[in-house]
């Protein structure tokens, strides 16, 4: 596929035909994702590929916590696990949200689910001194998952970036057995889509992006 073609029809796919994906294929993927960049170019990530029913229930279980705090945030008219705003809803109604399907069926449906962690001991972390939540450190390992998906799409497979059960760190690298320093950035779940979508919601160049400052004029 063109490049822009790809670019432009990625999107998040969380439901998929019972087609399988192949190692042969999941290599190429890799092989051609594995170009993306890391700070220092350290290449702390690691990905986990996992085929297991088991292990895939109990990461489908992992997220239940992170997404009833998500959906009952959405309800009360929040930004879901902002860092910036506390809960409006409290904690039984928090414990009380149901879990829709589309946040627990991907892990058990798609042909492979695939761990993103990272080894903390080498991502370069030029925030870590300021007063606000961590944003640099990912950035040694979202490039190869995007590269990921981007691969995939271009073999004909899609996946979602999902991040629920990170909630549940601890619980996930005992599961995955992670070394300690390690930490999760995603669990992707990727197969064949149902449907393709080509036309994703987006904000325009103007939206984005200004010239010299913040409040400059739309590039
Ligand atoms: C950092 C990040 C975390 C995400 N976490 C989840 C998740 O936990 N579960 C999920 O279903 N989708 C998750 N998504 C997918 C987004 O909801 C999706 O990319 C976005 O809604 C755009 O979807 P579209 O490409 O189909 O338009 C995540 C995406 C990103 C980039």
């Amino acid at each position: 596929m063109d490049l822009y073609d790809v670019m432009r029809t990625t999107p998040a796919v969380r439901e998929f035909t019972a087609d399988p994906l192949p190692d042969e294929t999941l290599r190429r993927i890799l092989d051609n994702a594995r170009f993306a960049p890391s700070g220092g170019n350290r290449q702390g990530t690691r990905v986990i590929v996992v085929r297991d029913p088991a292990t895939r229930e109990r990461l489908a279980e992992l997220n239940k916590p992170g997404v009833r705090r998500y959906v009952a945030q959405i309800k009360a008219g929040q930004s879901p696990w902002n860092p910036l705003e506390a809960p409006a809803a409290s904690e039984a109604e928090i414990e009380a949200t149901e879990v829709p399907e589309s946040f627990t069926k991907p892990v058990l449906t798609a042909a492979v689910v695939l761990v993103f962690v990272v080894d903390l001991g080498v991502v370069a972390a030029l925030d870590q001194h300021l007063d606000r939540i961590g944003l640099i450190s990912g950035a040694s390992v979202y490039p190869l998952v995007w590269n990921t998906l981007l691969a995939a799409r271009n073999e004909g497979f899609g996946g979602t970036i999902t991040t629920m059960a990170v909630a549940q760190e601890p619980a996930v690298k005992e599961l995955l057995g992670l070394p300690d320093q390690y930490a999760v950035a995603a669990v992707v779940p990727i197969g064949k889509p149902v449907r393709q979508l080509t036309k994703l919601r987006r904000v325009p160049v103007e939206e984005l992006a200004t010239r010299e400052r913040f409040d400059g004029a739309p590039l």
